[in-house]
């Protein structure tokens, strides 16, 4: 283990190097400007120099980009940054999760032109660019994020300004490097991957305010992705969730006891669409926890610890303590005064509906199950406890009339059925994926083109062959 870390250190060492002597031929080559203003203006020419390009060339930026980070040093290298720089989530998961948005995030392909053809004519619906957009990235799935707003925004014609997130800056750069690199050999316009070299909240204000940003992403917490829904420009926002699971007494309970440790254990609980809230029907409950604990869970039964708990990880103020976001259920545990082995990854107990654990998104290893009556019961509390975020919910079920109940009645942009939540984003489920998830916004899982405008094209009276 020892061994396999410092190898992987080493790969860390060689690449950021390698990197940074790029770093210093040319702030150009790299993406990375000392100010927001000069980011702007940058990536504002590098987009009217795309605008000359081909699709073609498109598609092979995209290829270009992705051939690059799936090199196993890249990849390794910006796992190991992502986990050790925010101290949130596990660099195994964020290899997943890494390879994931490289290889399952739509490039042109999702651009389809619509057509509409009659008596009168043809009419092309076409997916037409923005110009320069400005992007928020979170400290959870920093790099993640930056690759999977790149290609889409960059194969729908745009050019991007990242604001990063200030905690995870190293590896936001780093992976904006690899972008540039690739870009560079692949022949791309300079700047359209732009980013600055000390990201703070006031720049990623000059950017938001910035004449030249016709669009804006925000991907993180509640408080910037208010800000950028509040600017007044066309805005997309993907922020917090809340996701309940729901299991009813049809379902295969070892199953489900399985893929709901998976799924919220994963990557330590930080993605936005891992399961938060157990509420399950009190016929399953105890045979559900058994199965939990068989699967690396820890139970809490006295009260006095998850009181405890409750105080170490929650602030007054009932928000989650940063310092615990994504950290190992053993870590957090030793905190309580409990010993636990590497191989439990997840916090479970029994708790009422209205408690913070239930009701809060704390993105931590820590899974309060809430037993129900049934199964109504259950579908209503899930709908409660979402909080109207219209995230992700999760159920285990094998009654199609109360799956697809709850799934109409909680109006999730993602709802998961007999599986992890991950499955949810294309893990081991049928889709593409993505880490910029626009509830609040209505745009659903962001692709290509939720980054174009709309733009008609009717030619009036021909090429109607009908
Ligand atoms: N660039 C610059 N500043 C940023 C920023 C960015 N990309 N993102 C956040 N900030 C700012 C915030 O506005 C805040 O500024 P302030 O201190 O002046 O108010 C500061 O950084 C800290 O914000 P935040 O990280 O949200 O606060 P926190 O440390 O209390 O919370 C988390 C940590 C992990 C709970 C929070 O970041 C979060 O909820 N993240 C979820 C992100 C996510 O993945 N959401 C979308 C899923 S689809």
């Amino acid at each position: 283990m020892k061994n396999q870390e410092k190898i992987i250190d080493e790969i860390v060492k060689k690449v950021v190097s390698k990197i940074s002597n790029q770093d210093a031929m040319d702030t150009e080559s790299c993406g990375l400007f000392d100010s927001m203003n000069e980011a702007v203006e940058a990536a504002y020419k590098g987009q009217k120099e795309l605008m000359d390009r081909s699709m073609s060339d498109r598609r092979k930026y995209v290829e270009c980009i992705r051939a690059e980070l799936l090199k196993s040093e890249n990849l390794h290298t910006l796992s190991k940054l992502g986990a050790d720089e925010t101290g949130m989530g596990k660099y195994d998961h964020k290899l997943i999760k890494n390879r994931l948005v490289v290889e399952k995030t739509p490039g042109i392909e999702d651009l389809v032109t619509e057509a509409m053809a009659g008596d009168d004519g043809l009419t092309l619906v076409e997916f037409s660019p923005y110009g320069v957009i400005g992007a928020i990235t979170p400290t959870t799935n920093p790099s993640e994020t930056i690759i999977c707003n790149t290609i889409g925004m960059i194969a729908s014609g745009n050019s991007v300004v990242f604001a990063p997130h200030p905690r995870a800056i190293e590896t936001s750069k780093t992976t904006i490097k690899l972008i540039n690199k690739a870009l560079n050999e692949a022949g791309a316009p300079k700047n359209l991957v732009v980013s600055i070299n000390k990201p703070s909240i006031n720049e990623a204000n000059t950017m938001i305010h910035h004449p030249k940003i016709k669009m804006l992403v925000a991907t993180g917490g509640p408080d910037i992705v208010r800000i950028v829904l509040s600017s007044g420009k066309k805005a997309i926002g993907a922020g917090a969730g809340n996701p309940p699971v729901v299991v009813d007494e049809t379902a295969d309970i070892e199953k489900a006891a399985k893929d709901i440790i998976d799924g919220a254990s994963f990557d330590n609980n930080i993605p936005c669409i891992a399961e938060k809230e157990v509420i399950a029907v009190d016929a399953i409950v105890d045979y559900l926890i058994f199965n939990m604990k068989k699967n690396g869970a820890y139970e809490l039964s006295e009260k006095a610890k998850i009181n405890e708990l409750r105080n170490l990880v929650i602030t007054p103020e009932g928000k989650p303590k940063t310092e615990f976001v994504g950290k190992d259920a053993s870590y957090i545990l030793d905190k309580i005064g409990i010993k636990a082995d590497h191989d439990i990854r997840m916090i479970i107990f029994e708790a009422e509906k209205d408690d913070l654990f239930v009701i809060e998104e704390l993105m931590m290893p820590i899974l309060p199950i809430v037993r129900v009556d049934n199964v109504d019961q259950a579908i209503d509390l899930a709908i409660e406890v979402e909080n109207g975020n219209r995230h992700t919910a999760i159920m285990h079920s094998k009654n199609v009339d109360k799956l697809t109940e709850m799934a109409k009645k909680i109006q999730t942009t993602i709802f998961v059925k007999n599986g992890p939540s991950y499955a949810g984003i294309g893990v081991g489920g049928e889709g593409y994926t993505t880490f910029t998830i626009a509830g609040p916004t209505g745009e659903g899982l962001t692709s290509a083109k939720t980054f174009a405008r709309k733009r008609r094209c009717v030619l009036v009276g021909g090429f109607n062959i009908k």
